[in-house]
């Protein structure tokens, strides 16, 4: 009996001292300064006694730099397994108070434990960073181990979700495991990202930056995109990936489940008609047209700060999760430049690797033109979009809400590149380019020797116009599928989406495709 409460005491003491992280002075500046324990975060992310921990004893074998006489409980990262909303996900949390949540070998070794887990079982993965990078005592083990914690990024990319909530400073390798993970989510004030700390860069370069201006969440969700989330204060950031999460299946072989709506999937809108009927050069905001499309007008929008000419989420269409893509006339007209390309082909990426079927709304003037995104690479960087889609195999429709021009029609889930569904409005435009354009290309000597140049070049751009300004001659060629009032567009892309829910494509044997980086 005696030999079992001693054994149970041990138990206990190891099992206490690991929960203590970094000790109750550490803990407290680190509360002090607004962030929750790294147990505190589980417990607010998981379900209810639904997380199960494992490693908890696991800790550092190095001694070099004094390593030897330093407790770090749980090695600064405390991992395992739980539930939202009842699906299992495997799980880590670094710990801030335990020497800056730097990554060791043993850290690193838990990290890919659950990893390896997620993957072989088929559920997603969700990290939550708080970290200072490679620890620096552990020299090479330390290196080695973040290279391990990418290769498994690599491996598990569109096998299951992977998610990463930046909590605090990640800096270093702190920041490459969750840029090559689906979706980051940032914490305003709190969370920060960069390869180096402000020191570094004005040494390097003489910048003055401070961590705000280098790697805040107005940088990362607005310049770089680095950040597809930002979240007012950790518990809503847990709140988000939970809503998140409901989008998202398990892994790429299940599909996500449905949720029953008691929207009708024939409600008919008004304010689709009234956008519909207003004109041209009127913009809307894109996002108002996805809400009156989706279930109970719910829309999740990923990436809502970044490259705002085009916007991606979430929405459900008769329960099922489908992934919307849509040029927002609101912001550059709608234009695709080089940051909407990219943000609009890693979705469509995302969605196409998780089994998610595809809504693409097209009201799109063409490329950004300039010098400036000529030198940026829009040539290379625009065709990642254009890659993506032709890639996809997922349900794909496509609406034509107004304006389809040129390669930016092509690019937008045409026909040509395999939609398998594409509707236009009536006051849908689909042509080469629009009729100023055109008229002056086309009748530039007409213009030049007429009496009256700007007279002759309406008349010419309104004859223009009248023969291209429409879905028709698409129509004509079965480019079209359908052409139908605006306000009954909810309905006709449910339907759609409920006829190709068993689409099978059988894929071409090759290694893989060699996508324009
Ligand atoms: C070891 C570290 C550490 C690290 C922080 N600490 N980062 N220990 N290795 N990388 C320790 C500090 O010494 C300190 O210990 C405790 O964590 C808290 O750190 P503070 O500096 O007091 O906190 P704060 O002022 O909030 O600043 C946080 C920070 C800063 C911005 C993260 O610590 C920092 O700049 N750290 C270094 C970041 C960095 O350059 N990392 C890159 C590593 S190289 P005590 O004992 O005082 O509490 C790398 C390459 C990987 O990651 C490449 C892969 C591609």
């Amino acid at each position: 009996m005696k030999i079992v409460s001693d054994k149970t005491a041990e138990l206990q003491r190891r099992a206490e001292k690991a929960r203590g992280m970094g000790g109750p002075d550490k803990v407290a500046a680190h509360k002090k300064a607004g962030k929750m324990t790294a147990r505190e975060r589980l417990d607010a992310l998981l379900d209810e006694d639904s997380f199960q921990e494992l490693d908890q004893l696991r800790h550092s074998r190095s001694k070099d730099f004094g390593l030897a006489d330093k407790e770090l409980p749980a090695d600064g990262v405390v991992t395992g397994l739980g539930r939202i909303h009842g699906r299992n996900v495997c799980v880590y949390s670094q710990d801030f108070t335990v020497m800056g949540g730097s990554l060791g070998l043993a850290h690193a070794e838990k990290i890919c434990k659950v990893m390896d887990l997620a993957v072989e079982s088929g559920v997603p993965v969700i990290g939550l960073c708080d970290s200072g990078g490679a620890r620096i005592q552990e020299g090479v083990d330390a290196l080695g181990g973040y290279a391990e914690i990418f290769y498994r990024n690599v491996q598990a990319s569109g096998r299951i979700p992977q998610i990463s909530a930046i909590l605090g400073p990640c800096a270093g390798g702190a920041v490459y495991s969750p840029a090559i993970t689906d979706f980051v989510f940032m914490v305003k004030d709190t969370s920060h990202m960069f390869i180096t700390g402000p020191e570094v860069v004005r040494a390097a370069t003489g910048e003055e930056c401070d961590f705000d201006t280098l790697g805040g969440t107005e940088t990362h969700s607005t310049k770089s995109g680095v950040c597809h989330f930002v979240a007012n204060s950790e518990p809503d950031c847990f709140r988000q990936v939970q809503e998140l999460f409901e989008f998202l299946p398990q892994n790429c072989f299940e599909a996500v489940k449905p949720r029953p709506t008691a929207d009708d999937p024939n409600r008919e809108s008004a304010v689709l008609d009234r956008i519909a009927h207003q004109d041209a050069k009127r913009p809307y905001q894109a996002v108002e047209v996805i809400r009156e499309i989706a279930d109970d007008r719910t829309f999740l929008e990923v990436h809502a700060g970044f490259a705002r000419n085009i916007v991606v989420g979430f929405i459900r269409l008769g329960g099922r999760s489908v992934g919307v893509v849509a040029n927002n006339p609101a912001h550059l007209s709608g234009a695709l430049d080089i940051s909407a390309s990219e943000k609009g082909a890693r979705f469509v990426r995302c969605c196409d690797a998780f089994n998610i079927p595809i809504l693409t709304l097209v009201d799109v003037p063409g490329y950004w033109p300039g010098v400036e995104q000529e030198h940026g690479g829009i040539i290379r960087k625009g065709a990642k979009l254009l890659y993506a889609y032709c890639q996809s195999d997922v349900p794909k429709v496509t609406v034509v809400l107004k304006k389809a021009y040129g390669g930016a029609y092509d690019v937008m889930s045409s026909k040509h590149i395999r939609g398998d569904f594409n509707f236009a409005w009536p006051c849908a435009e689909i042509a080469v380019m629009g009729p100023q354009g055109a008229a002056n290309i086309l009748f530039a000597r007409e213009i030049r020797k007429a009496a009256k140049p700007e007279e002759k070049r309406k008349e010419l751009a309104d004859a223009y116009t009248k023969q291209f300004s429409n879905p028709y001659l698409a129509a004509s060629r079965g480019y079209i599928d359908e052409v139908f009032e605006a306000r009954r567009t909810r309905a006709k892309v449910v339907n759609a989406f409920r006829f190709l829910r068993n689409k099978k494509v059988p894929r071409i044997a090759k290694r893989h495709g060699n996508i324009p980086l």
